[in-house]
This record gives C-alpha cells, structure tokens and sequence, in this order.
C-alpha cells in the first residue's frame, strides 16, 4: 500500500521537519509546566500512537504512559456521531493523577468530550488535552485544548497516526487528501 499513497495526495500540509519542531516545542511546554509533578500520558489508540511516541521522547522530566482505544459506533465512517465507545481502557488508576491526553486529531469534539467526561470521573488531580491537530472549524462540542501542535483547515488528512481506511499512518508527514481519488465516508 505504501507504493501507492501518492497518488491520494494533494498537499502534504505538514512535512516532518515541521513536525519535528513542533512537537520538541510541546515536549519542552509540557516540561516546563509539571516539572516537579507526577505525570501520566494518556494515548488515544490508534491514531496519536505516533504522536505519543515522538512526544514523550521531548519531555524532560518523569511521566508513565497508558493508552485507550475508542471509536464512534458504526465503522468506516469518519464523521463522529456524538455515540463514542471506549474499547479498551486504562490499566492505570488515575486517581488523584495529573493525566494528560495525547491525540491526534480534534474535529467535532466528540470524542475527547465523552473520553474527558469518562476520566473524570474517576477524580484525577488535573486531567488536560494535547492535540496534534485542531480542526476548529468542524467544532460540535466544546473541549479546552491545553496544546495544540497545528490548527488546519476543513479537509481530510491521513499521515502520521492518521488512516484512510485503516492505511498510510506510517507516513512520516501529513497530508491532504485529493478528494477527485478518495471520498471518505460521511
Ligand atoms: P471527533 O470525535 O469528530 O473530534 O473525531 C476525532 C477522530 O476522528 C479522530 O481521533 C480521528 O480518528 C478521526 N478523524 C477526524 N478527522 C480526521 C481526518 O482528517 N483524517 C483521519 N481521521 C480523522
Ligand atoms: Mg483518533
């Protein structure tokens, strides 16, 4: 599959060097603000484990990792339905923790919403969001983003964590997709 990524491209938004440089931008952030502080990323499965993996290589000071996997109900469709479910959750207590959110992408809000809703539930000391992306535009619901990498615009990306039908998140880069060749479902 990846011999036949190019032809889905019609921009590459953000090249490696710039996400390099962003995400040592965050790590050196999110260094700086709990430093003295016990930290816990929370990766959200599957699309910001690229994300998280580069990320935590940025942060300076001591932090564990525990990852979670949600989807909207009904597969293949990319456009969150407001129904998220959690299908696979933390081992980690997050009890009196300072939890930080690693994702790749927020577009309606929909998903982080019911993922930050769940968690605080179980009373972590502070609980935050780092986002890659921010497609601010596509907005339904309103989450806080403490880090944002990028804000974009209205299109479909794939690259870098994130899929078109399950492919292409080894890309080292983001790209937008050509919509003439692929069409996601809606
Ligand atoms: P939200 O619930 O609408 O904010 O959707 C967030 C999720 O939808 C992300 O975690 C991604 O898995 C997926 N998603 C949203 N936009 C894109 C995109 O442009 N490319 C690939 N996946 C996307
Ligand atoms: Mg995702």
């Amino acid at each position: 599959m990846v011999a036949n990524y190019k032809h889905l491209v019609r921009e590459v938004l953000i090249d490696e060097d710039r996400l390099n440089a962003r995400i040592a931008e965050l790590g050196a952030q999110i260094s700086a603000d709990y430093a003295g502080q016990d930290l816990l990323l929370v990766c959200i499965l599957r699309g910001g484990v690229l994300f998280l993996a580069d990320l935590m290589r940025r942060i300076t000071i001591p932090h564990q990792i525990d990852f979670m996997a949600v989807s909207s109900y009904g597969s293949g469709n990319r456009q969150s339905t407001g129904h998220v479910r959690i299908n696979f959750d933390l081992k980690t207590d997050i009890y009196n923790r300072n939890v930080l959110l690693v994702e790749d992408i927020i577009d309606s809000g929909y998903t982080l919403k019911t993922v930050m809703d769940l968690l605080q539930t179980r009373h972590p000391r502070s609980l935050r969001i780092c986002t890659l992306l921010d497609k601010v535009e596509r907005r339904e619901v309103v989450v806080p983003i403490d880090y944002a990498g990028f804000q974009i615009a209205n299109d479909f990306v794939f690259g870098y964590g994130l899929d078109i039908d399950e492919y292409y998140r080894e890309l080292p880069f983001i790209a937008a997709v050509d919509l003439s060749k692929y069409t996601p479902d809606e």
